[in-house]
């Protein structure tokens, strides 16, 4: 082996073509051949129409990259007829153009694409525009990383993709990244870099935890003072330990516009928003904003919480307006959010007050349980009967913490998805016998806002240093599950908590380049990932973060 490659080392430098090879995520099938596919003079773009919108988009947006990144004049020629293009057609294009062809394949797999390199032309094939979309990506990360950075660089003189054939497609159709806002409020514009960056990686779900203890920060119409007074708080740091609360005023919020603006831009990305309302726990800020029907003890203060940890003051949800409320923020979040997903929280959530509380006990009694957790799952159910009520276009598929699981999940069916993060392969065995759906979150090691070193350099953050890039690669997804289990296993996703980040440059530095390590695993045939490869791989991504203006941890960067 070693000798091949070497010799394909040596050939490569012959040939004068020791472009490196190094995608990620690794694609399932790839054969580098001999040659490369020069950008030069025009290059034609040609695709056929197909039924499903959104090819005249992912064209559009591939050819206005090129041309700002590379200066080639690179254009499109949308083709009436044939789903497959042969020679024949191109011959109407003026001779000597060089051609990237799209044919479509309506058998393959919703996101699989096939790209073959070859020196006269290019070809790509697939089924819907998402598998154009990261035939494009790929196209686009065998060329110099100024290309998926969106930058030109005039230090590069030559615009080629090096010969190759790829076959790919996904692993698992949920490839996710969670952030948390609620702790901490970074922007839209940092949202948009992180959601270029998912797309690199061909990662489609973006869960976007708009709500905590600490903040609400997503404009809701019918309740202003969500926003008025639950997105802000007297202080910026969290609470924990020997640190304080420093007094000083923090907050934010998406605006609708700002919201439907970033629903724009991950859509252009194929990646589906999963807005997160974490309730009736992790709910303090919405309980200061409406303590009179949010709260089981409204005759106290109530106020956005300045700390870390888990608060005790949950929604009372035995308060019929406190169910009307959620039904109407989840109207709100249905019309902003046109994709598949919702997220209700559910984890942590104390019942010490529920205990308390006249109401909570008469509801309890009343349908029939002695576990305060079945509470928050009526609650759940009254949410979800309303949502079924809905026309099919504003029909939402729920998910719920792997926490859910304790109680009795009967009377929410098994349509619903577990997001499983604390004993999760466990967890996620327990829901997928359930018959639910279920997504693998674990919180060791994927939650990689944990430190990824034990350097005492390392910004402050939760964990040990434990969870370093190989520890992220090594995690394996769905292993030794039952294989009747397999079909529940909707895939991964990376989580992102920020009690101690408040910079976004922190956020970007303990993502990266963990994030790449789990794009792999949701994307890579398990047989085909190796960490020592992907290491290798890697070392080309530090210039695209560079170039892309994003921060990484350097520690496994040579
Ligand atoms: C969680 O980490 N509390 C979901």
């Amino acid at each position: 082996m070693k000798k091949i490659l070497f010799a394909l080392l040596c050939l490569f430098s012959l040939t004068g073509i020791a472009q490196e090879i190094s995608l990620i995520p690794q694609p399932a099938v790839m054969k580098v051949n001999d040659g490369k596919f020069l950008f030069k003079g025009k290059v034609v773009v040609c695709y056929p129409k197909i039924k499903e919108s959104g090819i005249d988009a992912v064209v559009e947006n591939f050819v206005k990259e090129m041309n700002t990144t590379t200066g080639v004049k690179v254009v499109k020629n949308r083709l009436k007829n044939g789903k497959k293009l042969g020679f024949d057609v191109l011959k109407s294009n003026k001779k000597g153009d060089a051609h990237i062809v799209l044919s479509l394949d309506e058998n393959m797999g919703a996101e699989a694409y096939k790209l073959s390199v070859a020196p006269e032309r290019i070809d790509i094939t697939a089924a819907t525009a998402a598998g154009f979309f990261y035939a494009f990506q790929t196209l686009k990360q065998l060329m110099p990383r100024n290309v998926m950075a969106g930058v030109p660089d005039e230090n590069v003189k030559e615009w080629s993709v090096p010969a190759v054939f790829i076959e790919d497609e996904p692993r698992f159709g949920w490839r996710g990244f969670m952030l948390d806002e609620g702790r901490h409020f970074y922007g839209k514009e940092e949202i948009k870099k992180i959601l270029d960056v998912m797309a690199a990686y061909k990662m489609n779900r973006f869960h976007w935890h708009l709500t905590e203890d600490q903040g609400w920060r997503i404009e809701i119409k019918k309740y202003p003072k969500l926003t008025e007074v639950g997105a802000w708080r007297d202080s910026k740091v969290l609470g924990w330990g020997d640190v304080k609360p420093d007094g000083q005023r923090y907050g934010g919020y998406y605006t609708r516009k700002d919201v439907k603006e970033i629903v724009e831009y991950a859509k252009e990305r194929f990646i589906e928003i999963v807005p997160e309302v974490d309730i009736p726990g992790h709910s303090q800020a919405a309980v200061a904003s409406y303590p009179e029907f949010l709260s089981c003890d409204p005759e106290n203060k109530h106020e956005v919480w300045l700390w870390q940890g888990v608060s005790g003051d949950v929604i009372n949800v035995a308060n019929p307006k406190a169910v009307q409320f959620a039904k109407d923020v989840v109207d709100e979040l249905i019309e902003l959010f046109p994709f598949g997903y919702i997220h209700l929280g559910g984890d942590e959530c104390p019942t010490g007050k529920w205990e308390r509380n006249a109401e909570c006990q008469a509801l309890l009694k009343e349908i029939g349980s002695t576990n305060y957790r079945d509470l928050q799952i009526h609650f759940y159910r009254q949410i979800k009967e309303h949502i079924a009520q809905k026309p099919a276009d504003k029909q939402r598929k729920l998910i719920f913490w792997n926490e859910v699981l304790h109680g009795n999940t009967e009377p929410l069916g098994d349509d619903i998805t577990i997001m499983a993060w604390i004993g999760a392969d466990r967890a996620a065995v327990d829901a997928a016998k359930r018959g639910m759906n279920t997504i693998l979150s674990p919180q060791i090691p994927y939650y990689i806002n944990r430190r990824q070193s034990k350097l005492e350099t390392e910004p402050l953050s939760q964990g040990y240093g434990d969870e370093t890039v190989e520890r992220v690669y090594s995690y394996k997804p769905m292993n030794d599950v039952p294989a009747e289990l397999h079909p529940k296993y909707m895939g991964v996703q990376a989580n992102f908590w920020t009690e101690w980040v408040e910079e976004p440059e922190v956020v970007q530095y303990l993502m990266l380049p963990r994030l790449a390590a789990v794009a792999e695993a949701g994307w890579t045939p398990a047989e085909k990932r190796d960490y020592n490869d992907f290491l290798q791989r890697l070392q080309g991504e530090a210039k695209y973060y560079q170039l892309k203006g994003v921060d990484y941890g350097k520690h496994v960067f040579k």
